[in-house]
């Protein structure tokens, strides 16, 4: 078997790591930068591709749609109303990477969604990545009915002709994130409107089911595995084990973790960290955090239940993103 690793211009933490930082008077997005280090990431095979990254980390919760509303967040069109003030380009794409680099009530200027939908989780986006997404946001009348209706199916295609060109580590990264952004809209969906406790049976990958192009066109299979599993199916396997350790202590070393792609005959492997932030903690955190009637709910559920005890920026586990060849 051969073991590759690839260094990608990819986040090293996937599923919604919502970094808190502490909070300061102001904040610059320099400051963030490096505190976090994102620059120092090493640089993507390709330039990133800013309708792809919306089409497959964003429109899942922000419909591109201008008359659809959902009860998870704001379409994107009320998002670039929103941030019309922001006339020149330069002005434009520094105000939304400094909400994506850290999503907090300080940097939020749609004060109303974050008290109707509650605050939006950390997609630990590189910065060559959220300025792709503000620049596309910026350049396109992404807000316009007739965007939608015309040049949104053009892009579609666009992105579906360049598919057979990815990397698999990138088909991989893509395809992990969409469902990480899929799962965080139902899991967000769900707690917002019927609480915790109702969320438990949701929080099941099953509940995902991908409709998408995108299956199709990658032939591939996902799931989530732990060494610490909630559901003894999800229990991850030797090789799965190594690469959860190796991920650990690039993460206790305060590194970006590094996704790993192994090859065989037919299929390729890819693996991507999934960490955890502070909505995990409802249902993954210590004792204190979750709900009387929660745990009862999850004892009762998962009698052999190993996934609690869990802080913030920990190593949930890994995405393991079956790519046939
Ligand atoms: C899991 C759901 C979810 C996903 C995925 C998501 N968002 Fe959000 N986003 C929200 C919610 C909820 C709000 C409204 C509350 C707030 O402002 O934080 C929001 C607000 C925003 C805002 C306005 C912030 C403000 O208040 O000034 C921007 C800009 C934004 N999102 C961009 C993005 C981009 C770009 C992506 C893809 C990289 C993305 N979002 C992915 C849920 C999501
Ligand atoms: C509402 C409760 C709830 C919340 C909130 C929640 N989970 Fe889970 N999680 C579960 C349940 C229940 C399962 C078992 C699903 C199954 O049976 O496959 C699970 C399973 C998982 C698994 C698969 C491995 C395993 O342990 O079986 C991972 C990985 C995971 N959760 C990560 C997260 C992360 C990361 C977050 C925060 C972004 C999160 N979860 C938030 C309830 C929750």
């Amino acid at each position: 078997m051969k073991r590759i690793r690839i260094v990608i211009a990819l986040l090293a933490m996937i599923l919604v790591s919502c970094s808190d930082s502490p909070v300061k008077d102001e904040i610059s997005l320099e400051e963030i930068i490096a505190d976090t280090g994102i620059d120092t990431l090493a640089q993507s095979e390709t330039l990133p591709d800013g309708f792809q990254l919306l089409e497959s980390t964003c429109f899942a919760c922000h419909s591109p749609n201008p008359s659809n509303q959902n009860n998870v967040a704001p379409t994107i069109s009320e998002i670039k109303i929103a941030y019309g003030n922001f006339k020149q380009e330069g002005q434009f794409i520094d105000a939304i990477q400094l909400f994506l680099a850290n999503p907090s009530q300080e940097t939020a200027l749609m004060d109303d969604a974050v008290v109707q939908y509650g605050l939006m989780p950390q997609m630990s986006l590189q910065t060559s990545q959220s300025k792709a997404i503000a620049q596309y946001l910026y350049q396109n009348e992404i807000e316009s009915g007739t965007w939608f209706t015309t040049e949104y199916p053009k892009e579609k295609e666009r992105l579906l002709a360049n598919k057979e060109n990815m990397s698999y580590v990138d088909r991989g990264f893509e395809y992990a994130m969409a469902t990480k952004s899929v799962l965080g809209k139902n899991l967000k969906g769900k707690i917002n409107s019927e609480g915790t406790l109702a969320a438990v049976n949701f929080c099941n990958l099953k509940a995902v089911h991908f409709t998408d192009s995108m299956s199709a066109v990658y032939k591939a299979d996902i799931k989530r595995v732990s060494d610490k599993p909630r559901n003894a199916n999800n229990q991850a396997n030797g090789q799965e084990l190594a690469i959860i350790n190796d991920f650990k202590v690039q993460l206790e070393n305060g590194e970006e973790i590094i996704p790993v792609t192994i090859e065989e005959k037919n299929h390729v492997f890819g693996y991507y960290p999934i960490v955890t932030n502070d909505m995990c903690l409802k249902c993954h955190g210590e004792a204190g955090n979750i709900e009387e009637e929660t745990a009862s709910k999850i004892a009762l559920l998962y009698p052999q239940d190993k996934a609690t005890g869990y802080a913030t920026k920990q190593l949930r586990g890994i995405w393991v993103v079956k790519m046939t060849k």
